[in-house]
């Protein structure tokens, strides 16, 4: 039975297109099948994160009537697939989101996983793919705006009997007065399911248009990634690495 996750926020430009294309990753090395979806319309970086970004037929054709589901589907060399938005600014007006549903449903039974990458807000885009989804993770940075938009992402979904895996944490600095997990698992009632660190590979990694977690393994912020991916699917994380992966890993 293929899983439906979603990956939702409120707040805008918190990480979620950055944890959808590095769970993509590592889930496919736990040997999953995966397939990523671009559910954000307006604003669809997920090409951008994936080396994806400059398509023949994006979901946008797919959205318009103008491409075929098999047409906007894309095979990545690392194995797993992916829908791809267009960044075009002609090819966002006027679209019409609804079609998602029918992509989403299309895809279901040919993955193990889809991951669901959704628009910021809790406007009519990011309310369909809370719809899609049938579990959500819910995405803050460690500070009280972030945290009370991820409650208020909640209470939308706990309205539409979606399951909530948790709340993962992203760019937690040392020193700089972040929520505790413990806070924020007292104020949305959901737990904490990972931590990512602030880590400046994460921005390189987007330069080169490739997730952290192989652009640079064994960085902080990719190790955080790959914990939640085994958590995701009851696997056991042994993180260990030896002096001179530590070593080339500070000299990058
Ligand atoms: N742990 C991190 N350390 C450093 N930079 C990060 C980290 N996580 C995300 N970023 C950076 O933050 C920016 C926003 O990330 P991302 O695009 O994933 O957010 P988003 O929630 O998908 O945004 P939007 O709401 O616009 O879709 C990117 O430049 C990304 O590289
Ligand atoms: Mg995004």
């Amino acid at each position: 039975m293929t899983r439906t996750i979603g990956v939702v926020s409120g707040k805008g430009g918190v990480g979620k297109t950055t944890l959808v294309s590095n769970l993509t990753h590592t889930l496919t090395d736990l040997g999953k099948s995966v397939t990523a979806i671009d559910t954000n319309v307006t604003t669809p970086h997920l090409g951008i994160h994936l080396g994806y970004h400059l398509v023949p037929k994006s979901l946008h054709d797919y959205l318009r009537g103008h491409a075929k589901i098999n047409e906007v589907v894309y095979s990545h060399p690392h194995g797993f697939r992916l829908v791809p938005g267009s960044l075009s600014v002609n090819d966002m007006i006027g679209v019409n989101p609804d079609k998602l549903q029918s992509l989403t449903l299309n895809l279901t039974g040919k993955s193990d996983i889809i991951l669901l990458d959704s628009a910021p807000s809790l406007g009519k885009e990011a309310t369909l793919s809370l719809k899609l989804a049938d579990e959500l993770i819910l995405l803050a940075n460690p500070n009280l705006p972030s945290v009370l938009d991820v409650l208020k992402t909640a209470k939308v979904a706990e309205k539409l009997d979606k399951i909530i895996l948790g709340v993962v944490v992203n760019r937690t600095k040392k020193g700089v007065g972040n929520m505790s997990a413990k806070e924020i698992e007292s104020v949305t009632k959901y737990p904490v399911i990972g931590v990512i660190p602030e880590d400046d590979n994460v921005q390189k990694s987007l330069a080169a248009r490739n997730a952290v977690v192989e652009f640079s393994p064994n960085s902080p912020a990719s190790i955080e990634f790959k914990r939640i991916a085994h958590n995701l699917v009851g696997k056991k994380f042994n993180y260990s690495t030896n002096f001179w992966t530590k070593f080339l890993e500070w000299l990058k």
